[in-house]
């Protein structure tokens, strides 16, 4: 082949698998065999190699294609990534235009108005115009490199455009949100329900799950999208103001959101947030707000940053949305500790772009609280989640036929008695047996913030349970392709990746395991301090009450609970189980703790200019010193930021020693 038909040939395959990425990732509907898609995709990649040209950069090639990972790697970011004060009222909005004009010291101030996105914030480096790497935002510092899952949202340049009017930037930092449309999540949850995952609760949720894929080929799949907003370290080129940044990255080739605007009055602006509050209802998009951002860079710069907001922006939040529906029944659902939560059974209305027929009521006191009686017409608001909440009554549609709803004193489930202990507001199912408490349990047990096993959601689980093939988590492990097969035998592929996902889940990390064993009181973060500071299942499960109040955070409630239930004999012999089917979590890296600090105690006050106080916090506990909120005479050291409070009077009266920041991070340099 010369190289011309070589040209011919290359646009061809590129345009070719460009149709089929689409039918199997976006449709999810494949017109080839595997295998016939790999061939083609193979002569590319040889072609490729003999004939490099100018447009291979964004060649189907460079997108997907690279193995799974086991683990993130870490990318820290050039310069960090800011986080944006809040406002809720246009009072705050006003006082924010007031604020930046007096600091500023003049009166016309322009800005630019973008609408906030519900999503994921991503920073991407670009060298010599070409993507680098890519990483989520985690703790503003240091994100997770999710580079191969980036490459896989199509519309994300992986070479910038050359243009004349502005010069590409030998290294430049482009900051945006991943999100997902309202459409897409439904879809993928509808998908997501029938293979027995569990839905994502919001657009939030979605495009973080599918972005911190250690498959990227799991994230091509779902129909992630991306608008750039920011630029963060750069070198080579300067801008004068925010909106030729926009303008700029536009011309690159970025997807910049059309809604962005320029604005050089506040009462403009206000008309603009109330405009975007309505158009909010048809966009394809979740968007919680708008931000607001000041134009000049010069200025943003003058103005800086209060601990990690900077002073020269603003997210002025939409109020949740609102819609009226009628309840047509109240049902019960039993949880994995017995408790019984009131559910609305509601007519389906759309709030937000998303259908719901379903609100928790909580409790019963929730439903006395707000009268809330069955045929009731009600408001009920999301905010964000897709699972909404009843608001209030609508009085004046009361017709006198509404029914009051009375809690059940058996459990819907089992029969069994329920009992309201004192100061609970829960009435609980007594029976440990519960087949709706044990349903619950093996759901959280493979749950995405326990064990996260693929597969296995609410719908297979219960299955599985009924058909009698488990009775406990533990049991998960001793399910066989053949025994699953019996009671669906046209699920083999879904069957074998279950079995996979089950092995794949056999050392998890000790937080996770803990947490996943769905232990009263234990939530994530008890079961991370559980980790960090026992290290091994073994060491949990041996502790007494004592040994467990003596850790910081752990109360007598929550030391009780634990014990109790690993002294319980039906979870001695899970636990016991679960060792012999080679579930074994990963000792928690006990963090040896770096003494340096063993036995200092710090105290914070006023905003710190290089990071916020939890990492600070972090920093300190890392090092094996602790953090207090008061001032007294054991404090070893006071950190004083920007404008602190009392603290510091209080100190410099005790003769404490008092750390400015500069000082600080050398105190805790590594
Ligand atoms: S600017 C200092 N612009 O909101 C600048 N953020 O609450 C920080 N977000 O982490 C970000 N749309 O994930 C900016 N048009 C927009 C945004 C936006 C959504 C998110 C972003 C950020 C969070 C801050």
């Amino acid at each position: 082949m010369d190289k011309d038909a070589a040209a011919v040939r290359i646009t061809q395959l590129r345009n070719i698998i460009e149709y089929h990425n689409n039918r199997y990732y976006q449709q999810d509907n494949p017109e080839i065999a595997d295998h016939e898609y790999d061939r083609l995709m193979q002569e590319l990649q040889e072609l490729e190699k003999l004939y490099p040209d100018d447009n291979l950069a964004s060649s189907p090639t460079q997108r997907v294609g690279a193995a799974p990972l086991n683990k993130f790697s870490s990318m820290e970011h050039l310069s960090p990534m800011l986080s944006l004060a809040n406002a809720f009222s246009p009072e705050e909005i006003i006082d924010f235009d007031t604020r930046i004009k007096k600091l500023a010291a003049i009166d016309n101030i322009t800005y630019v108005a973008e609408p906030k996105l519900d999503g994921l914030a991503v920073n991407l480096l670009y060298e010599n115009g070409r993507f680098i790497r890519g990483a989520t935002r985690g703790d503003g510092f240091t994100g997770e490199d999710v580079t191969q899952n980036l490459k896989t949202i199509s519309t994300l340049p992986i070479q910038i455009k050359k243009n004349s009017y502005k010069n590409m930037p030998h290294s430049v930092e482009i900051r945006g949100e991943v999100f997902m449309e309202v459409e897409s999540l439904q879809k993928l949850n509808r998908r997501r329900l029938d293979e027995g995952d569990e839905p994502f609760a919001n657009p939030r949720n979605a495009a973080a799950g599918s972005l911190r894929q250690l498959d990227p080929k799991i994230t091509a799949r779902r129909p992630l999208k991306i608008f750039l907003y920011a630029i963060g370290s750069m070198s080579g080129v300067n801008f004068s103001n925010h909106w030729e940044v926009l303008q700029t990255l536009i011309s690159w080739g970025f997807p910049v959101n059309p809604l962005i605007q320029k604005i050089d009055d506040i009462n403009k602006y206000l008309e603009y947030f109330t405009h975007m509050g309505e158009l909010r209802k048809s966009l394809p998009y979740e968007i919680d707000g708008v931000v607001l951002k000041v134009d000049d860079l010069e200025l943003q710069e003058k103005l800086g940053n209060v601990s990690r907001n900077p002073r020269w922006a603003l997210a002025c939040k939409f109020p949740a949305t609102q819609e009226t529906t009628l309840i047509s029944d109240i049902i019960i659902q039993v949880g994995r500790t017995g408790a019984l939560t009131p559910v609305a059974v509601m007519e389906p209305v759309i709030v937000g772009g998303v259908t719901v027929s379903r609100a928790t009521l909580h409790n019963e006191d929730e439903i006395l609280k707000k009268d809330i009686r069955i045929g009731d017409t009600v408001i009920i608001q999301r905010a964000g989640d897709v699972i909404p909440e009843v608001v209030k009554v609508v009085l004046s549609k009361r017709t006198g036929k509404e029914i009051e709803f009375q809690m059940p004193v058996h459990c819907p489930e089992c029969g069994s008695d329920v009992v309201r202990e004192e100061g609970e507001v829960a009435r609980r199912c007594i029976n440990l047996s519960c087949p709706a408490q044990i349903k619950e349990n093996i759901r959280h047990f493979a749950s995405r913030s326990g064990l996260d096993i693929e597969g296995l959601g609410e719908k297979i689980s219960a299955k599985y349970f009924d058909a009698q093939l488990i009775s406990d988590p533990a049991d998960l492990y001793y399910l066989t392709e053949e025994k699953l097969l019996k009671i669906n035998p046209k699920a083999k592929k879904s069957t074998q990746n279950l079995i996979a996902a089950l092995q794949r889940s056999k050392n998890p990390p000790l937080n996770k395991f803990i947490y996943a064993l769905g232990i009263r009181n234990v939530g994530e973060h008890v079961a991370k301090i559980l980790a960090r500071e026992l290290g091994s299942i073994e060491n949990i499960m041996a502790s007494m009450v004592d040994d467990l109040t003596a850790i910081h955070e752990i109360g007598p409630e929550i030391a009780t609970s634990i014990v109790q239930f690993f002294s319980e004999p039906k979870n001695k012999q899970v636990m016991e189980k679960f060792l012999r089917a080679g579930v074994i979590p990963q000792e928690a890296t006990v963090i040896v703790k770096d003494s340096t600090l063993q036995g200092k105690s710090f105290v914070f006050t006023g905003a710190m200019e290089s990071m916020p106080r939890s990492t600070a916090k972090a920093i300190v506990e890392k090092l094996g010193g602790l953090v207090h909120s008061t001032t007294t005479g054991k404090t070893t050291y006071v950190v004083a930021g920007r404008e602190p409070g009392s603290k510091l009077d209080k100190a410099r009266s005790l003769g404490i020693t008092i750390l400015d920041e500069e000082e600080f991070l050398k105190l805790t340099a590594r």
